[in-house]
């Protein structure tokens, strides 16, 4: 079975929706890098352990990404899966792990990077925003894409109200692409996970509940 460590630094919302979902996953543990994240009572409810490095504790950005690092390959997971985790991880880190990074970000990718981006998408009034799941790469938000939801945007939209609807998506499709990944991956070696059709593209369909794959 695919293993995994889930990686947050706030609410968690996302990490608990990959819990619900009950994939064929072992998730080895949640590490988040503020222990004052919401995300963390969660996990441990849900029966997942759970684990702080406190990014404010370490004098430099690669002291923290060695502890960190030490902390997930102690649980040696094929995939590291970062659900909302909100700390730029350094290229050595990345390098370390190729392939093996996942994130979600809330935007159409390349549209976006970077953060504020219900703002960014409203300032620069697109009709459609959404999410991305894709292979994290030492350019910030730039890696292969794995999958996409397109998400409407309405005339009197703030920041919130955007927001929450893309968000809504966001727990839609990482749980079903992880489901995907746990069904279909291929080998796990030295270069990362192979996966078949690695860089599918999907959207819901008519009814928007369902995930199609183009
Ligand atoms: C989510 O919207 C996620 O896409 C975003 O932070 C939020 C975390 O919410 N991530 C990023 O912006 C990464 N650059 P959550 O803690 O409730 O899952």
């Amino acid at each position: 079975m695919l293993s995994i460590v889930i990686l947050i630094s706030g609410r968690g919302s996302n990490m608990e929706a990959i819990l619900k979902a009950r994939l064929p996953l072992d998730i080895r543990a949640v590490i988040a890098n503020r222990p004052d994240a919401g995300g963390l009572q969660t996990a441990a409810a849900a029966g997942c352990a759970t684990e702080v490095v406190d990014h404010t504790l370490f004098s430099s950005r690669d002291a923290f990404d060695n502890a960190l690092a030490a902390r997930i390959d102690h649980h040696r997971p094929d995939l590291i899966v970062l659900a909302g985790f909100m700390r730029i991880l350094g290229r050595a880190f990345i390098e370390r792990y190729p392939n093996k990074i996942l994130n979600i970000h809330p935007s159409l990718l390349p549209a976006f990077p970077g953060l504020h981006t219900h703002r960014q998408a409203l300032e620069a009034g697109v009709r459609i925003h959404g999410a991305t799941v894709h292979i994290v790469t030492p350019e910030l938000d730039a890696g292969p894409i794995l999958a996409q939801v397109a998400v409407p945007v309405a005339a009197d939209d703030d920041e919130d109200s955007l927001g929450a609807r893309v968000l809504r998506q966001e727990h839609v499709i990482y749980p079903a692409v992880l489901r995907r990944l746990a069904e279909n991956v291929t080998s796990i070696g030295e270069t990362g996970v192979v996966l078949r059709g690695a860089r599918r593209v999907e959207q819901l369909d008519a009814s928007g509940e369902k995930l199609i794959s183009l």
